[in-house]
């Protein structure tokens, strides 16, 4: 797979205002990656943004992680879909009946539709805070059963850490696509980020799409370190 036919480098565009993140933007390639928008820079600019950087000709991943009843999320995710986005988010511990609803409302549209993800267990949970909100089992296990209600209700994938995706291709193969974040180039800081992988380790454990965030949007040169990172995936693809 070559980056420009479908570039696996999601750059996250973690700013609190839209000026950083279209100067940013002006120094990436759609061709080698896709931009991810978050709730907070989301939440200050709105849809204006996500239009105007895919007028650029980027995929954006719009990284909401809805989570509320069936009928909000469905609503959500048909806006997210008439926006045009690449790709859309929700927690699967909203349940069975939400996660079907999110994918009834981005396949209703016809036509070319967003990849539907879901978020698993949070990585900022361990066995500790999952007992505390009732969740059985150890994080690994809450993972996978998350992960089996994701693929039977029909989603494209899940967001998950690189040490969960070999594992989660093991159990669903090619089923479900693996959106990873906490990659981090040689040589780059781990910053706050725990589960941390290199591209070329993260693509061997089967990750589809890699989120980097800090070391591109920090780097001296954002459009070289992006360039690096992607073809370093496209070297171990
Ligand atoms: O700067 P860095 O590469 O750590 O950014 C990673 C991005 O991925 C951030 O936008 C972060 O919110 C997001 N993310 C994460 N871990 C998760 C889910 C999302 O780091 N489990």
């Amino acid at each position: 797979m070559t980056a420009g036919s479908d570039p696996r480098l999601i750059v996250a565009l973690d700013f609190p205002s839209a000026a950083p993140a279209e100067a940013l933007a002006e120094r990436l390639d759609p061709a080698t990656c896709r931009l991810k928008v978050g709730k907070e820079l989301f939440t200050r600019v709105g849809p204006g943004l996500v239009e105007r950087l895919q007028g650029r000709g980027f995929g954006v991943f719009l990284d909401l992680k809805y989570h509320d009843i069936p009928a909000t999320v469905a609503g959500a995710c048909r806006a997210a879909t008439e926006l045009g986005v690449w790709m859309v988010n929700v927690h699967a511990l909203g349940g069975r009946d939400m996660l079907e609803a999110a994918r009834e409302a981005v396949v209703q549209g016809g036509g070319s539709r967003p990849l539907l993800t879901a978020v698993t267990v949070l990585t900022s949970h361990d066995a500790a805070t999952l007992a505390e909100i009732g969740l059985a089992g150890s994080p690994r296990e809450a993972v996978m059963r998350l992960a089996g209600l994701a693929r039977e209700a029909g989603l494209d994938g899940v967001v998950c850490s690189p040490e969960e995706a070999a594992a989660l291709g093991e159990r669903f193969g090619g089923e479900l696509l693996r959106v990873t974040p906490g990659i981090r180039p040689a040589g780059s800081a781990g910053g706050d980020q725990q589960r941390i992988a290199q591209p070329a380790q993260a693509v061997a454990a089967g990750c589809d799409y890699l989120v980097v965030g800090r070391p591109i949007t920090a780097a001296d040169d954002p459009g070289v370190a992006a360039a690096a990172v992607a073809a370093e995936i496209d070297a171990a693809s």
